[in-house]
């Protein structure tokens, strides 16, 4: 079973500024609705019951956004609004599922990552990119139920365009394991085209083994100076760890750019 979940939100969000030099994307609406909050539902709905929040002292506005309690109690003792009731009440069931751990300096995804060992008590834990969407599907559920049957590592995937890849973690196909899923042979990150093993990407979403932490502990940095998660799960792969490949069937929204949120709001809202 997979209990625990983390999500890095420690990162700078430069592609997101302006707004960033203030403000966490992460809190910005999608149709009315904080972008993370489709990341907790999604969460919850695939029988998550712990979430562990990577933040940093900038990021600390995401904290806040939880722990209102006495600003919500003064609002509403003064004014029983029922919109702002329920929505109280929900923050609170969120609150009540998440912790939050500090990351000092942006290092890098597989630093964020790390920060998180003393609390991952499973052999397993799911992580999910905050800026990568999935809708109509519950693209974690649907992992966890392939980690359940093959008892391994599973990551989100999708063919993305050719010319695109070093945007991208970027896989070599192993074997099929059955229709949507194969089985992973190696995984770069953000590949220069000649030298990417294919065009299928790796998504924000992953089943990750315990054993990565002392992956990571060792790890130098790679691409860019950053400490890459990707580059420890290819470590864990040359080790002969078994990783899925999950070709899911939702509709992917890239928050993460301007161009991308723009287009996931409306998209969200037409759904
Ligand atoms: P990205 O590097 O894709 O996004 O990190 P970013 O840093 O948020 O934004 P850009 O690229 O500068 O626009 C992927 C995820 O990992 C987190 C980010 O918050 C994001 O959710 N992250 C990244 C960390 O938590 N710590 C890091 O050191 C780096």
């Amino acid at each position: 079973m997979i209990k625990q979940a983390i999500i890095p939100l420690a990162g700078l969000g430069t592609r997101l500024l302006p707004l960033t030099s203030v403000f966490a994307k992460e809190l910005l609406p999608i149709n009315g609705k904080p972008g993370i909050e489709y990341i907790l539902e999604e969460c919850v709905d695939a029988g998550i019951q712990e979430i562990i929040f990577i933040i940093s002292k900038k990021k600390k506005i995401i904290k806040d956004y939880f722990y209102s309690d006495t600003f919500y109690k003064k609002i509403i003792k003064k004014k029983s609004d029922p919109r702002i009731i329920k929505e109280y009440k929900k923050i609170l069931r969120f609150k009540k599922m998440i912790k939050f751990v500090y990351q000092e300096k942006p290092l890098g995804t597989g630093d964020a990552v790390l920060r998180t060992k003393k609390f991952i008590k499973d052999d397993f834990f799911l992580m999910l990119l905050p800026d990568d969407l999935i809708i109509k599907k519950n693209c974690s559920k649907s992992m966890i139920n392939i980690h359940n049957q093959y008892k391994s590592s599973v990551m989100a995937s999708m063919k993305v365009n050719k010319n695109e890849v070093s945007r991208w973690g970027i896989y070599k196909l192993g074997k099929k394991v059955n229709k949507n899923n194969y089985q992973i042979k190696d995984v770069i990150e953000k590949p220069k085209i000649k030298k990417a093993p294919s065009n299928k990407a790796v998504i924000g979403r992953y089943i990750l083994p315990k054993k990565i932490f002392s992956k990571l502990e060792n790890q130098k940095p790679g691409k860019g100076g950053e400490i890459h998660i990707t580059d420890a799960i290819q470590s864990l792969i040359f080790d002969n760890e078994k990783f899925i490949a999950h070709d899911f069937l939702g509709k992917y929204l890239d928050c993460g750019s301007m161009n991308g949120y723009i287009k996931s709001s409306l998209e969200i809202g037409k759904s």
